[in-house]
């Protein structure tokens, strides 16, 4: 049995004469916290590759408790995720489920009461206190549960310390989906360039506000019709201040600073300006000269800085719509460009999913 795992979750090695590349099958019990939008297309994504997860992967995840911000359903043989789902689209409440639902349970109770090895933190973010996610995430690495995270408030405030705590409980946090959505920027950075240094990173990392400075150039849209436009699409915060004044971009700065620069830094430091103040003639003004404006979190030596700048058409980091662009400037290889989709419920659940092998391959690895 690898290390680190108990009977409880281990099933055995693969099969003898079997072509599977993977030498055990787990069982991973995960506890989701926050059923929005990431919540609901994780559910999709792990009943749609329920069977590829466990042929492909040796990956078997089973969902013992959900918890929203009515209640929570709990089931140690794991609750019936459709059911959990359709009662949640259909009814807005996890009570019709048919699973054993406690209403009023918050997150934190949940916790207590359920065994899992890894908690899925995805309540919005506030970046002002970092809650409830922080106390979420604090609770589960104390509890010696893995943590996957979607939330960048705690990140944003507390990175430096949670891992810490992580690594001091013998325990992973892993956070793909806070940066670039699905595209695995924090990944690319972090272990495909080794042994490369990263000395600066440039990125546009907000697709609600590439989204709005896009319409508004490219369709003469005003910004409130394309603030609208990107709520609808799900792209924006609960709060879109958050995108708009620039500190979502200014959250995943630090997260990436942090984890591919060894940088300490939370969002306190970093200096920031939205894109409130821009207008249709600053948009036509820059477009006249080959350039569009677009809201860049950057890394000068130590400082931290976003704000909206004029990029050239020409250049491969200024993409449209609610991409996300990042450079990172290593150096070894120089420079290179990772663009992919930046936001969106199913992009950010697959992150998580990443970030679910990638705790079953250290399990297994011990
Ligand atoms: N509101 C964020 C964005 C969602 O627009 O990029 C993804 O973090």
């Amino acid at each position: 049995m690898p290390t680190g795992c108990t009977s409880d979750f281990f099933i055995g090695p693969k099969k003898q004469n079997s072509e599977e590349s993977f030498s055990y099958h787990i069982v991973l019990r995960l506890i989701l916290i926050g059923y929005g939008v990431i919540g609901q297309g994780l559910s999709e994504l792990l009943i749609a590759r329920e069977r590829e997860l466990s042929s492909s992967y040796g990956l078997n995840p089973r969902v013992v408790g959900i918890a929203d911000q009515r209640g929570a359903l709990m089931d140690p043989r794991g609750i019936n995720l459709p059911k959990a789902l359709e009662a949640k689209r259909k009814k807005g409440s996890l009570s019709l489920s048919g699973s054993d639902y406690h209403k009023g349970m918050s997150a934190t109770e949940l916790l207590r009461s359920v065994e899992g090895e890894v908690v899925v933190e995805m309540t919005p973010t506030n970046l002002r206190d970092g809650q409830p996610g922080l106390l979420h995430i604090e609770s589960a690495l104390r509890s010696k549960m893995n943590v996957i995270t979607a939330n960048k408030g705690p990140l944003a405030l507390a990175m430096p310390v949670l891992l810490e705590s992580a690594k001091y409980h013998g325990v992973h946090l892993r956070f793909s989906g806070t940066v670039g959505g699905g595209t695995p920027i924090l990944e690319f950075g972090k272990t495909c360039l080794n042994p490369d240094k990263i000395t600066a990173i440039q990125g546009i990392l907000n697709g609600t506000t590439n989204f709005i400075l896009t319409r508004m150039e490219q369709d003469g849209k005003s910004f409130n019709e394309s603030l609208q436009l990107a709520q609808e699409l799900g792209y924006a915060e609960t709060d879109p201040s958050l995108d708009i004044d620039g500190y979502d971009t200014a959250a995943k700065l630090v997260i990436t600073a942090n984890w591919l620069m060894a940088k300490r830094s939370t969002i306190k430091d970093v200096s920031i300006t939205g894109i409130r103040e821009i207008t249709q003639k600053d948009i036509q003004r820059a477009r006249k000269k080959g350039n569009a404006i677009r809201l860049v979190g950057t890394t000068e030596g130590d400082h931290l800085t976003v704000k909206p700048i004029e990029i050239a058409y020409t250049d491969p980091l200024c993409v449209k719509e609610a991409l996300n662009g990042i450079r990172l400037i290593s150096e070894f290889v120089g420079e290179e460009i990772v663009i992919g989709k930046g936001a969106g419920g199913l992009e950010t659940a697959s992150a998580i999913l990443r970030d679910m092998l990638a705790i079953r391959e250290r399990l297994v690895s011990g």
